[in-house]
C-alpha cells in the first residue's frame, strides 16, 4: 500500500512518549525512506517554543533515544523542514479554529491534501475533549480527504471508564479510523507470531490441546515504577500489562487461523479468544515489591508519590484457559512484574510428552519447547531431544536457536515506527479495535474485583527476585516450573 500525502499532527508534542518514541520512529522512517513523498509534522504544546527549538528537541531526542545514531553525519535539514510547532491549550476551544486555518496552510505549502493523523499523546481525559474540538472544527470528518486519530493507553481505569473514553472519541471519529495503540503489536516478534504459526507444517498441527501441555507468557522487568507513581498507583501491573500488552500476546497465540489476513479476520479471532477467556480467583496471584536485600533499591511504598500504605500490584501470576475445543484443558499462565532480576518478554508452548514407552519408559525426559522471544532477544528457541555423543545411551535436551537480533548489524526497527508506518497506510492490524479493549477489561476487572474485596494483604517480594514465592507455587501445584531462557549457557 502506497503513503498517501499527509500531515501529522502531534497533540503533546513536548512530553516523554513524544521525545522517546516519535521522533526517534519519524527519524527512522525518513531514513529509510518511507515517510510520504508529501508530509508534514505539527508538533503542538502548550509551552511557549519555536520551531528552531523544537527542532533542537528532535536532534536531542534522536541522540538520546534512537537506534540509528548517525544523524551527525547525515544532512539532517530536509528531515528537520517537516516540523514546526504550534502552541495550543487543549482546553481553549477558540485555541482550534486558528489551528484549523493553520493545517491548511501547511497542506498548501506541503501538498499534502487535507490527510491528517492526529496523535493523542496526551491524557487520556483530553481524549474526547480534542475530539470535540476537532469535529466542532470539522476537522475530523473524511471529505475528500482522510482523518485518522491515533490514541495510546491507558484505555480507561476499567471498563466503565473505558467505555466512556470510547464514546468521547466515537462520537467524532468512526472505529476504522480510530488506532488504539499497543506497542508490543508493533514488536517484531509479536508481528511474527501468526507467521510461526499458520506458515509452519512443523507446528500448525501441534497447535492444540492434543499435543500442547501449556504455555507461558512472562513479560519481565527489572524497572520500578521510574517517577510514574501517581499514574501506576492506579493501574498497577495488571491494567499496565495484563489488560493490554499480556492478553494481546495471548489472544495471537491462541486463536484461530482467521480466514483472510485482512484487518477485521484477524481482530474477530482475537476477540473470540479474549471473551472465552476463564480465571479462577484462587489461580490469580499478586505482589509488590519491597526493597531489596542489599539495601540498595527502594522499595515501591518507598517510591516518589506513592502511598506508603499502597497495596497496587507491580507484579501478577496468574492461570488462565480459554473454553473451546481447541485449548480446552491447556492452561495459560500469565505473568508479568517490576524488579524482576530480568528484562525479558517471551512466550513457552510446552509440548506434551510422549507415552511411557521406549525412550520415555525408564526416563522423564524434557518436554519439547517452543519459546518465542519477543525482547531483549528476537527469535525462536526449539528444544527437541537427542542422544549425547558418546558410547552411554544418554539423552539431553538439545536446541535450534534462531536470534533475528543477534547478527552483527542487525537493527529492528522499534514497534513504533511500523505502527506509526501502519497508521499513515490506513492499515489497523496492529492495532485494538474497540471489542478487544472490551473483553480484556471484561477479565482484568474481575481479578480487580477480587482483590478489592478480598482482606489479604499484598505479598510483599524483594525487589531483584521473581515474584511472591506464590507465583512458583502456583505452577508447582500442577507440577510445572516458569520457565526462562537465558544467553547464558543458553537453554533453562
Ligand atoms: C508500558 C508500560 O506499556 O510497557 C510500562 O506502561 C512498561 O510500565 C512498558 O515498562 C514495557 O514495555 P517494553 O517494550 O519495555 O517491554
Amino acid at each position: 500500500m502506497r503513503v498517501q500525502p499527509c500531515v501529522l499532527v502531534i497533540f503533546g508534542a513536548t512530553g516523554d512518549l513524544t521525545q522517546r518514541k516519535l521522533y526517534p520512529a519519524l527519524y527512522n522512517l525518513w531514513r529509510e525512506e518511507l515517510l510520504p513523498s508529501h508530509f508534514a509534522v505539527v508538533s503542538i504544546g502548550r509551552r511557549d517554543k519555536t520551531t528552531a527549538e523544537v527542532r533542537e528537541d528532535i536532534i536531542e531526542a534522536i541522540r538520546n533515544f534512537s537506534r540509528n545514531d548517525d544523524h551527525a553525519f547525515i544532512d539532517m535539514k530536509p528531515f528537520l523542514e517537516l516540523f514546526t510547532y504550534y502552541k495550543l491549550d487543549f482546553n481553549d476551544s477558540l485555541g482550534y479554529g486558528p489551528l484549523k486555518e493553520y493545517l491548511a496552510q501547511i497542506d498548501r505549502t506541503h501538498h499534502t491534501q487535507g490527510n491528517r493523523v492526529y496523535f493523542l499523546a496526551v491524557a487520556p481525559q483530553y481524549f474526547a475533549l480534542i475530539a470535540d474540538e476537532l469535529h466542532a472544527q470539522g476537522m475530523a470528518e473524511n471529505t475528500g480527504s482522510w482523518q485518522r486519530v491515533v490514541i495510546e493507553k491507558p484505555f480507561g481505569q476499567d471498563l466503565a471508564s473505558a467505555i466512556q473514553l470510547n464514546r468521547g472519541v466515537r462520537e467524532t471519529f468512526r472505529e476504522e479510523n480510530i488506532f488504539r495503540i499497543d506497542h508490543y503489536l508493533g514488536k517484531e516478534m509479536a508481528q511474527n507470531i501468526m507467521v510461526i504459526r499458520f506458515a509452519n507444517t512443523l507446528f500448525e498441527p501441534l497447535w492444540n490441546n492434543r499435543y500442547v501441555d501449556h504455555v507461558q507468557i512472562s513479560l519481565c522487568e527489572t524497572v520500578g515504577v521510574e517517577g510514574r507513581g501517581p499514574y501506576y498507583e492506579k493501574a498497577g501491573a495488571l491494567r499496565d500489562m495484563i489488560q493490554n500488552h499480556v492478553l494481546q500476546l495471548l489472544a495471537l497465540i491462541a486463536m484461530e487461523p482467521p480466514v483472510s489476513l485482512d484487518t477485521e479476520s484477524v481482530r474477530d479471532e482475537k476477540v473470540k479468544i479474549l471473551r472465552s477467556l476463564k480465571v479462577k480467583p484462587q489461580d490469580v496471584v499478586r505482589g509488590q515489591y519491597g526493597p531489596d536485600k542489599h539495601g540498595r533499591c527502594r522499595g515501591y511504598r518507598e517510591e516518589d508519590r506513592v502511598s506508603p500504605n499502597s497495596n497496587t500490584d507491580t507484579f501478577v501470576a496468574l492461570k488462565a484457559t480459554i473454553d473451546n475445543f481447541r485449548w480446552a484443558g491447556v492452561p495459560f499462565y500469565l505473568r508479568t512484574g517490576k524488579r524482576l532480576p530480568q528484562k525479558y518478554s517471551e512466550i513457552v508452548i510446552s509440548f506434551k510428552k510422549l507415552p511411557g514407552v521406549l525412550y520415555f519408559k525408564e526416563r522423564d525426559l524434557a518436554s519439547n519447547l517452543l519459546v518465542i522471544r519477543v525482547n531483549p532477544d528476537e527469535g525462536v528457541y526449539l528444544q527437541f531431544n537427542a542422544k549425547q555423543p558418546g558410547t552411554q545411551s544418554t539423552i539431553l535436551p538439545v536446541s535450534m536457536d534462531f536470534c533475528q537480533n543477534c547478527a552483527e548489524g542487525f537493527n529492528s526497527p522499534e514497534a513504533y515506527e511500523r505502527l506509526l508506518y501502519d497508521v499513515m497506510r490506513g492499515d489497523s492490524t496492529l492495532f485494538t479495535r474497540w471489542d478487544e479493549v472490551e473483553y480484556s477489561w471484561r477479565f482484568v476487572d474481575q481479578i480487580a474485583e477480587w482483590w478489592e474485596n478480598s482482606h489479604e494483604p499484598i505479598p510483599i517480594y524483594p525487589a531483584g527476585s521473581w515474584g511472591p514465592k506464590e507465583s512458583a507455587e502456583l505452577l508447582k501445584r500442577d507440577g510445572r516450573d516458569w520457565l526462562r531462557f537465558t544467553r547464558v549457557g543458553g537453554g533453562f
